[in-house]
């Protein structure tokens, strides 16, 4: 069986720390692609060189080219420019100031790698992500099943540590779901999380659990205002959740941006809802039934993702 190949575009920490969890699994030979070609090519030696210690076997390599992306199974593309503290005024742009500046290059990067991989499953990480998956998808040509958007795998995964946290229980045994955009108006569903099983209203107070969710809508920015940039080792362990799914077409049910075509009531619209991640991309989309409560925070959502795709002018 042929080996496995994956490109990561953006030599940056989400890339980088994607690149490692790749590796750290040995699921597939790695590309690291960056315009700052020191950045690509001396992060993927530096990795690679760990091999021999940590016990993994690939083909590790950075570019500033597409070439070596040839063929790719999964790109996962990550590049555009982070939110970061402006050195002028010491404010954080939100994830939609990013969307024009990040709309030329990761337009540019879904026409690079379409070319070079044209049966490749994409999955896109920049922001504001629900506007760029609108970009890669224009932009690649591809059919929108092999265009996916990583939120919903690391919001879900903030949602949960932050039940397991408060209950005092294993992450492992906590299970919920976050649907909508990639931003301050996600929707996480409490009605829909339980720990091994037992709804978590009946094991937390529901000032607490509201808590939560507060906390989970805001938990990039929670990671900003302390780092002062982005985070990144969920952002990648949540993206790494994904090109596994697809590489070893495990039909995981992952909450991802995905083109809804009249699912939910939208059309035409990438949103965060539960898919099945397989080698084909998003295999299906699976259709809960929301109250008139949590379809109502869901449109907000996707109201929200509407006005910035709007700006896209596609
Ligand atoms: C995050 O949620 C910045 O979107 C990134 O951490």
């Amino acid at each position: 069986m042929a080996r496995n190949k994956v490109t990561i575009v953006g030599a940056g920490n989400v890339g980088a720390t994607c690149a490692h969890w790749i590796a750290s699994k040995e699921l597939a030979d790695v590309v690291l692609v960056d315009i700052i070609e020191g950045a690509a090519k001396g992060k993927a030696l530096d990795l690679a060189q760990s091999g021999p210690v940590m016990n993994f076997d690939l083909d590790i390599v950075g570019s500033k080219d597409y070439e070596l992306t040839a063929g790719s199974d999964v790109v996962v593309i990550t590049a555009g420019v982070p939110r970061k503290k402006d050195p002028v005024t010491g404010q954080f742009p939100s994830r939609d100031d990013l969307v024009k500046t990040n709309q030329s290059i990761v337009g540019e990067v879904a026409r690079q790698v379409a070319a070079y991989s044209p049966d490749a499953v994409l999955i896109v990480v920049s922001n504001p992500l629900d506007a760029m998956c609108h970009v890669v998808l224009a932009e690649s040509g591809f059919p929108s099943e092999r265009v996916i958007g990583q939120a919903g795998a690391l919001d879900t995964a903030r949602y949960k540590t932050f039940i397991a946290m408060e209950l005092g229980v294993s992450v492992r045994d906590v299970h919920g779901i976050v649907l909508g955009g990639h931003g301050d108006t996600m929707v996480p569903l409490p009605r829909h999380t339980s720990v091994a099983g037992i709804p978590v209203r009946e094991l937390m107070a529901e000032d607490k659990l509201q808590a939560i969710i507060d906390r989970t809508a805001k938990g990039g920015g929670e990671i900003v205002g302390l780092l002062g940039y982005s985070g990144f080792y969920a952002p990648a362990a949540g993206t790494i959740e994904m090109v596994e799914a697809v590489l070893k077409d495990q039909k995981r049910v992952i909450p991802s941006a995905v083109y809804l075509t009249g699912q939910y009531g939208y059309e035409k619209l990438y949103i965060g809802v539960p898919a099945v991640i397989g080698a084909g991309g998003v295999e299906r989309v699976i259709e809960m039934e929301l109250s008139s409560d949590e379809k109502a925070m869901l449109d907000h959502s996707a109201e929200a993702v509407q006005s910035v795709v709007a700006v896209l002018g596609y």
